[in-house]
């Protein structure tokens, strides 16, 4: 499965496209991702996907190592986010033919040989120029664990581990772009972290169906249409408070609690919306998960890591700091590629 996607292009209808600027246009204020919350014990201390942080922070996005600061790298990637649907919660206008479009669900039940499909949410991404999203997977579900009630990158070690399959809650994804971006191009593994990496460009009203959970993706460096250059290289401290805000004439002006701002047009920015949905192998399946039957707990899940840590010959696990745990499992479970292999 991890070797599938599907390719949607175009994706709606012409003017359903256009409406999915006016959408954005109509939110007027985008805010960013930075802060999710924190971990509660495990790894308390540690940003939510630190194991994406200092991969990146370590190789960079090509594998060569990143060349900014740790500040300038954090703002680099903490992108514009806010969400159009929630469950049954439509949260905006004008996003039906979007959240409700058959080819997505379509590709997303033969992507998961599902025969249960349950929508779950439709976000939209906004990344400035200068912006690229390091190579990670996305944060997975199991039934009783999910980023509500556990460190995300816990549950990114818990499915790379391969050791929670009976709890998991597959979910497909469909990512689409809208407005294209000259840079930003969509960037993953297809094969696996140790295959070949492709790139889909941000091209206006496109979208690929796949399973980012598993599937290490991330997006190339955004260009901007209308700034040098060499601009798209420079990125202003997009820090938490940041705003991102529609001021008209298809503009949009960026602040940062640092005191920068700068206006961007349509064309600057990198748009995308992703729908995620559940997919059920069986109404078995999808009969647990919706009456929270055969859950998983926190302690359920440090026990099976302990068990196969020892299994490997990793004696000292208890003995650590919840840090140095948390560390210790990134480590051995999540098997970055190993760097640029275009
Ligand atoms: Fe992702």
């Amino acid at each position: 499965m991890a070797n599938q996607y599907t390719y949607l292009a175009p994706l709606l209808a012409p003017t359903d496209a256009d409406q999915m600027l006016a959408i954005a246009e109509g939110l007027r204020r985008f805010g960013t991702y930075a802060d999710e919350g924190t971990s509660d014990g495990l790894g308390e201390t540690l940003p939510q996907r630190f194991d994406v942080g200092f991969n990146y922070l370590s190789r960079g996005l090509d594998g060569e190592g990143c060349c900014d600061e740790a500040s300038v790298a954090l703002g680099r990637t903490n992108y514009f986010r806010e969400t159009y649907v929630y469950g049954d919660e439509q949260q905006v206008d004008g996003i039906e033919s979007f959240a409700n479009h058959a080819l997505i669900g379509e590709s997303a039940r033969a992507l998961a040989d599902a025969s249960v499909l349950v929508p779950a949410i439709v976000y939209a991404n906004i990344l400035v120029p200068g912006q690229e999203l390091a190579i990670h997977t996305d944060v997975p579900e199991f039934r009783g664990l999910n980023r509500k009630n556990a460190p995300q990158w816990l549950l990114v070690c818990m499915l790379h581990s391969k050791l929670f399959e009976s709890w998991r809650v597959p979910i497909a994804t469909c990512v689409a772009w809208f407005g294209g971006n000259a840079g930003g191009a969509f960037t993953f593994y297809p094969e696996g972290a140790a295959g070949r990496r492709e790139s889909i460009a941000a091209d206006h009203n496109t979208a690929i169906v796949l399973d980012t959970d598993r599937v290490f993706h991330g997006v190339e460096r955004v260009k901007s249409a209308s700034l040098e250059e060499t601009s798209s290289d420079r990125i202003a401290d997009v820090g938490s408070g940041a705003t991102l805000e529609f001021v008209g004439d298809g503009r949009w002006h960026m602040q940062t609690s640092g005191g920068d701002d700068c206006v961007y047009h349509w064309a600057d920015l990198r748009y995308s919306i992703s729908w995620k949905g559940y997919c059920f192998k069986s109404a078995i399946s999808h009969r647990k998960w919706q009456h929270g039957e055969e859950c998983l707990s926190i302690p359920q899940v440090l026990e099976i890591f302990e068990k196969d840590l020892l299994a490997r010959g990793i004696t000292d696990a208890g003995a650590l700091s919840p840090n140095e745990y948390a560390q210790k499992i990134v480590d051995t479970y999540v098997g970055f590629p190993p760097g640029n292999r275009h």
